[in-house]
This record gives structure tokens, C-alpha cells and sequence, in this order.
């Protein structure tokens, strides 16, 4: 089995990489795993997409390339669309052309966060924020082109190799010994390893269709910033703030845990709770050290 993965340097996609060439099972021994990135295919033109696809000839796409910086996306409108919209119906027309199954990465922020419990892949996504409007036109091209897909959400992410919230807190707690917090936001932490184990559960059964994958546990970012800096023991303060105090270009969802239910009960497999992966996490990049460092 040959699976590319496009957009291979980012947080996901090289931790996606990494497992990927190390997991197999009985059906999938291990697969051949092909690493793009922008160097390799610009996902926003149409042409050298089908070309580069076509060259490759994979059996399934994972499509990690995006635009993620959320506050940018205000102001990078077409940039956003762009990657994350026409990027999408490129790779899921490249696939459709040649046979391949696209797994799709998409978000969380595709709700407006104004429901009381977690989302299930029938609520109706309201995207409050550019990036999340252009991560749904990216699912909905996703889904009326190709035949064969995936489409994967997830939600606050963390892992090696690039910055996210924790090391963001890291890096500030032990500037300025302080740090403020909004209590507001609500999601699911979920760590970059565990949601590569994940797809990769997705492929081995062939499953088609939408999915929500986070770690299990819901919390608010005030709380994720406590249990960061009790794991590592730093005497920093924690204020909690609300998000209208805190200015930002980006709107965002105050309520976007997702309901994983469809994933457990599909393939048999509970993702673990994001207080233990946050723990394996900072062990596994030696963050609970005080100098912090992001990679291995
Ligand atoms: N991070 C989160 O908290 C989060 C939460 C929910 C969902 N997601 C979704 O999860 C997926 C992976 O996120 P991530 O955090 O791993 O993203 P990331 O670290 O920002 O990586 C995205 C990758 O896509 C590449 N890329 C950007 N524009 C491209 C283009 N035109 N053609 C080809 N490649 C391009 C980037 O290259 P450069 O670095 O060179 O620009 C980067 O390597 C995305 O679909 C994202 O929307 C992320």
C-alpha cells in the first residue's frame, strides 16, 4: 500500500510519517510512505496537483497541507480559501482521477461553539471565522468529488516539531512567570501521535465518511494552561480571562468538543484521555525540563 501524505513538515504531518512507516497489520503490511510538502506540490495549483499525484500514484492521500494560522486567515482571506479550500477539491479531484482514497484533515472550528455538548458529525457546522469557513468549503468539495474518502476532524492539537499551545505556555510561563488564560474556550487537547495511530486504525478497516478524532476529555483552555504547568512543576501563576478581554483578529467557537462516539464504536478504539497524552507528550519532548526543546 503507497500512501502520500502532503503536507508533510507540519505539526501532523511529520508525526504522521514517523508512525506510519512504523505500524502495520496483518492486512497492511508496512506501507510505503511518500512525504510532500510545498516544495514538492503547491496544493492551490490544479495542474501541477493532478501531475504530481498522477506521478506518485498513490492508493490513498492524507491531506495535512493547510493554513492554520487563524488570526492571519482574517486578514489573508484569499491565501486561506486558497490552501485550504481549493487546495482540497485539487487533491480530492487528483484522486478521483486516479483511483486514490483521500483522507481529508479538517476541524473543530467549522461550529459556531454555541452548542452545550459535544458536536456529532450530523450537527450542522456555522463557521464563525475565515479559517473555518474555508476549512468546510474544503470538506464540502472533499465530499461532492470524490467517491472514496475520509474526512477527519480533530481539534487543538499538540506535538513535536512545530509550536502549539503548550509550548507557547512554556516559553511565556518562564519569561514572565505569569501567564493569562481564557476560561471560555472549550475543546479537546489531542496530541499529534495519538490521532496519527488513529487514521491509521481508519485505513486498516477501509472506513469511509466523516469522523471526529480527539483525545477523550473535554476542558477549557484555563485548564489545559494548569495541568501544563502542574506537570511540569513551575511555580506560574495561571489568571483566568474571558475571551472578550482578550483581543484577537479571529472570532473563535467558546464550545467545540467533538463527540467521538462514531470513531469508538466503528473501530473498537477509545482515544485516551488528553491529561495522559499531554503527560506522554512533554516526557516523550522533555518539556518537563526547564529548558524546553520541541522535537526529537
Ligand atoms: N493545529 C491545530 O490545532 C489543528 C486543530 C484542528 C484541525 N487541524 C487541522 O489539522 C491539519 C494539520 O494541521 P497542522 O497543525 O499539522 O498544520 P501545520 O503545522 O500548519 O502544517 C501544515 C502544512 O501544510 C503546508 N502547506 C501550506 N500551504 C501549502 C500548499 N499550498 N501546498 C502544500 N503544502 C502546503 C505547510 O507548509 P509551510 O509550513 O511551508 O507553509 C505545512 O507544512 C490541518 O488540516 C488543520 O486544519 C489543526
Amino acid at each position: 500500500m503507497k500512501i502520500l501524505v502532503i503536507g508533510a513538515h507540519g505539526m501532523l504531518g511529520r508525526t504522521l510519517i514517523n508512525r506510519l512507516s512504523h505500524l502495520s497489520d496483518t492486512k497492511n503490511p508496512y506501507p510505503e510512505v511518500v512525504a510532500a510538502d510545498l516544495e514538492h506540490v503547491n496544493v492551490t495549483h490544479e495542474l501541477s496537483t493532478t501531475r504530481f499525484i498522477t506521478q506518485v500514484m498513490p492508493d490513498i492521500i492524507i491531506n495535512c497541507a493547510a493554513f492554520t494560522n487563524v488570526d492571519a486567515c482574517e486578514t489573508q482571506a484569499s491565501e486561506a480559501f486558497a490552501v485550504n479550500a481549493t487546495g482540497a477539491k485539487n487533491i480530492a479531484s487528483a484522486g478521483k482521477q486516479t483511483g486514490a482514497k483521500v483522507i481529508h484533515i479538517s476541524t473543530d472550528y467549522v461550529f459556531d461553539g454555541t452548542k452545550n455538548e459535544p458536536y456529532t458529525e450530523t450537527d450542522k457546522p456555522s463557521p464563525v471565522s475565515i479559517y473555518g469557513k474555508s476549512k468546510l468549503e474544503g470538506e464540502i468539495a472533499v465530499h461532492e468529488i470524490s467517491d472514496n474518502y475520509v474526512i477527519i476532524r480533530t481539534a487543538w492539537l499538540f506535538g513535536p516539531y512545530r509550536n502549539n499551545f503548550v509550548t507557547t505556555m512554556l516559553e511565556l510561563g518562564r519569561k514572565t512567570r505569569a501567564v493569562s488564560v481564557v476560561t471560555d474556550q472549550h475543546g479537546s487537547p489531542t496530541y499529534t501521535n495519538d490521532l496519527s495511530f488513529a487514521i491509521w486504525t481508519i485505513i486498516s478497516l477501509n472506513l469511509r465518511g466523516m469522523y471526529h478524532v480527539t483525545n477523550s476529555g473535554t476542558c477549557s483552555r484555563y485548564e489545559w494552561a494548569r495541568k501544563i504547568f502542574e506537570l511540569t512543576g513551575d511555580r506560574i501563576s495561571v489568571h483566568p480571562v474571558k475571551t472578550a478581554d482578550y483581543k484577537r483578529a479571529a472570532a473563535v467557537p467558546q464550545n467545540s468538543s467533538l463527540n467521538c462516539t462514531k470513531y469508538t464504536t466503528a473501530t473498537g478504539h477509545k482515544m485516551r484521555p488528553w491529561q495522559e497524552a499531554l503527560k506522554d507528550y512533554m516526557k516523550v519532548c522533555k518539556l518537563l525540563a526547564t529548558n524546553c526543546t520541541n522535537g526529537h
